[in-house]
């Protein structure tokens, strides 16, 4: 074969789209549920922006990006994440003037060059949720219902989050002033990596994954005893909010995240039957990043879901999902002439708004009807020259197997009475 879907890319083929839809169908509930509002954003932002929102330090931004020259000379990446371009779009459109906070939502295709194996990919679908312009840690608790919230809907089992505060400009660099003075202690237990990251990106310390790392890691001073009055009180306020909810949390200290633009609140969500990536979802809060790229302060706080590891785990655990495709009505004919009627009625059938499929081609009958019962047909309408005289035809009752004769004009309430039998 001469092509492939690229590295780390992948076809949703038509079979494997029920799961889309039931996952689709399921935010879109959740989301109008919490009175969030659709936002559409392009799928190539200037590099720009996600040097400084992402982070110049990052992996994504360092290692990740698809970035290229447009014909114009300007240098344009394909999104990494939805975040930085929100922001972006609520600061061009001058969102900050309506109520507050903003609540939005996004789905759409992410691009980021990792490599590949299984549940991460090159070409990723994210579905993301924002609340802009409002400080108050319920935004938070709400933010992280709405995910509790859809994984639960969908059947995900054993749920829990995983949080911590990582603080914020006033505290943050107490902290890492510590973890740095207390890794130059332990440099020789830790990697090549994490030597690096001492100077680059010391809070990466905390979640690298290397096995010689982690009784460095469990030895580490933990970010929440180092924050500000400020930071503490919301993290205590968060945490009381869930202590109410009886959803089970665990308080990570090494849940730092990947992106430099969070502040204070961070967390995943964990979900039994994931694999070795079990959070389904991360997300956190991000005073700094409007500021980052350029604009006023603006509070925020928001989440993102992979959709390929939510349907690969819905297959894992076999949740049952809705078949969005099945025909009401499968016509089958015995011949040329009554195929040509056959063409004439199933027209009727389109226009009436009943899901309908023909037999194509020139097969026997029977080759029809096994078609039919393939495709999960509820009803067959078949027609032979006999029909064709009286003006009726056969229904044929796939699941109940019986047979009747129905005059033409009487197939659609024929088949609108029995839709539920
Ligand atoms: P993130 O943790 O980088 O956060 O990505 C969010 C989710 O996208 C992950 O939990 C994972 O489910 C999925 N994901 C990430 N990379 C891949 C990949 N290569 N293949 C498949 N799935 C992947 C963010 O992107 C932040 N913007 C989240 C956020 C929103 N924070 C605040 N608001």
């Amino acid at each position: 074969m001469l092509f492939q879907s690229p590295k780390g890319t992948k076809d949703v083929l038509p079979a494997e789209q029920p799961y889309w839809h039931y996952v689709e169908d399921t935010i879109r509930r959740v989301v109008r549920l919490y009175e969030y509002e659709r936002l559409d954003m392009p799928v190539f932002e200037e590099t720009e922006l996600f040097q400084r929102g992402v982070g110049e330090g990052t992996d994504i931004v360092e290692k990740e990006m698809y970035t290229f020259k447009d014909k114009g000379g300007t240098s344009i990446t394909l999104r990494p994440e939805f975040t930085a371009g929100i922001v972006r779009a609520y600061l061009q459109h001058g969102m900050s003037n309506l109520p507050k906070p903003v609540k939005v939502w996004a789905m759409g295709p992410v691009f980021r060059y990792e490599r590949p194996q299984a549940g991460r990919y090159r070409q990723h679908t994210q579905f993301d949720v924002e609340a802009l312009g409002e400080q108050d840690p319920a935004v938070d608790y709400e933010i992280m219902s709405i995910a509790w919230h859809l994984y639960e809907a969908l059947g995900f089992k054993k749920l829990s989050f995983q949080i911590n505060s990582i603080g914020c400009p006033v505290c943050r660099p107490n902290f890492l002033d510590r973890l740095v003075s207390y890794y130059k202690d332990h440099l020789n237990e830790v990697c090549e990596d994490c030597r690096k990251r001492l100077d680059k990106n010391p809070l990466r310390l905390l979640d690298c994954k290397n096995p010689q790392c982690q009784p460095a890691i469990q030895g580490a001073p933990p970010v929440i005893e180092s924050l500000c009055d400020e930071c503490g009180a919301h993290f205590q306020t968060l945490r009381a909010y869930l202590d109410d909810s009886k959803r089970q949390y665990s308080l990570n200290h090494r849940l730092v995240r990947g992106l430099d633009y969070y502040t204070k609140t961070v967390f995943e969500v964990w979900a039994q039957g994931i694999g070795a990536q079990n959070a389904v979802c991360g997300g956190g809060r991000y005073d700094g990043l409007a500021e980052a790229i350029g604009g006023p302060p603006v509070p925020a706080v928001g989440f993102a879901s992979g959709m390929e590891r939510i349907v690969l785990s819905l297959k894992e655990e076999e949740v049952d999902v809705p078949d969005t495709l099945r025909p009401r009505v499968y016509f089958a004919f015995q011949d040329e002439k009554a195929k040509k009627e056959g063409v004439r009625l199933l027209t009727t059938f389109h226009q009436a708004g009943v899901e309908s499929i023909m037999g194509f081609g020139s097969r026997s009958l029977k080759a029809q009807l096994r078609e039919a019962n393939r495709r999960g047909a509820r009803f067959a309408i078949i027609l032979g020259d006999e029909e064709l005289k009286n003006h009726t035809a056969q229904v044929k009752d796939m699941e109940g197997s019986t047979q009747e004769s129905v005059p033409w004009d009487d197939l659609l309430t024929f088949i609108w009475k029995h839709e539920d039998g």
